[in-house]
């Protein structure tokens, strides 16, 4: 599977918002990441499905939409019909993972799972072979520009031998939080195929295409 950076518009100016996610698209970026979180969940409170409707209408890259809310199968449809392509829930949040997943996937999206990290991988065992993506979160979620949790790395690459011991090989293992040119050639050794960069892609240090290009240069091998 070939390594995609999903540049996290949570960092961009939500007042220029097309400008931004048009200036990542132009830059490089494969997917377009959209933190969704709730004031419950995490203690950030940002946009819903309008905001990703919006986005949607102004590229024709993936919208991969990571939901930081409470009993987020009350949404789907919603997520749907805004034109998200990956939709991911958080383990700590869904006690009927599984029914959750699979509406996901009947409402024609890629279904994933994100775990908090303290959460440990094994969790996720059961529902392994009905997700697309785990996201693997690298910092405790709710907000951008948070330091790279260390013991992530080694969290990834056991989730990437715990699919691999499993036969599943398809499966993208996504990290977010903290990645930046100078952590992301680890996670990217460590089996990660998803590279979530939210100030690493927005800052006012360098364009957003020389910044996603510093990212991609980081992790060709
Ligand atoms: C954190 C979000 C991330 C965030 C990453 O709760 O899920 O997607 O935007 O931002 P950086 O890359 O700045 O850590
Ligand atoms: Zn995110």
């Amino acid at each position: 599977m070939s390594v995609k950076i999903a540049p996290s518009i949570l960092s961009a100016d939500f007042a220029r918002l097309a400008d931004a996610v048009s200036a990542a698209e132009a830059g490089g970026a494969d997917w377009i990441h959209v933190d969704v979180m709730d004031g419950h969940f995490v203690p950030n409170l940002t946009i819903g499905p309008p905001v990703v409707a919006a986005v949607r209408r102004v590229t024709t890259l993936p919208l991969d939409v990571h939901l930081m809310i409470e009993q987020p199968e009350r949404l789907l449809e919603a997520f749907a019909g805004a034109g998200a392509d990956v939709l991911t829930v958080h383990r700590e949040t869904c006690p009927h993972l599984h029914r959750t997943v699979e509406r996901i996937r009947e409402l024609g999206m890629r279904a994933g799972v994100a775990i908090n990290p303290a959460t440990p991988i094994e969790s996720l065992d059961e529902i392994l072979p009905y997700v697309d993506l785990v996201l693997v979160m690298s910092v405790n979620p709710g907000f951008g520009g948070q330091k790279y949790i260390k013991t992530s790395t080694r969290k990834v690459a056991r989730m990437r031998q715990r699919l691999e011991g499993m036969g599943i090989h398809n499966v993208e293992v996504e990290v977010d939080g903290g990645i930046s040119p100078l952590t992301a050639p680890e996670v990217v050794r460590a089996g990660a195929t998803v590279l979530v960069a939210g100030n690493a892609v927005f800052n006012n240090e360098a364009s957003v295409a020389t910044n996603i290009a510093a990212l991609r240069n980081a992790v060709r091998g």
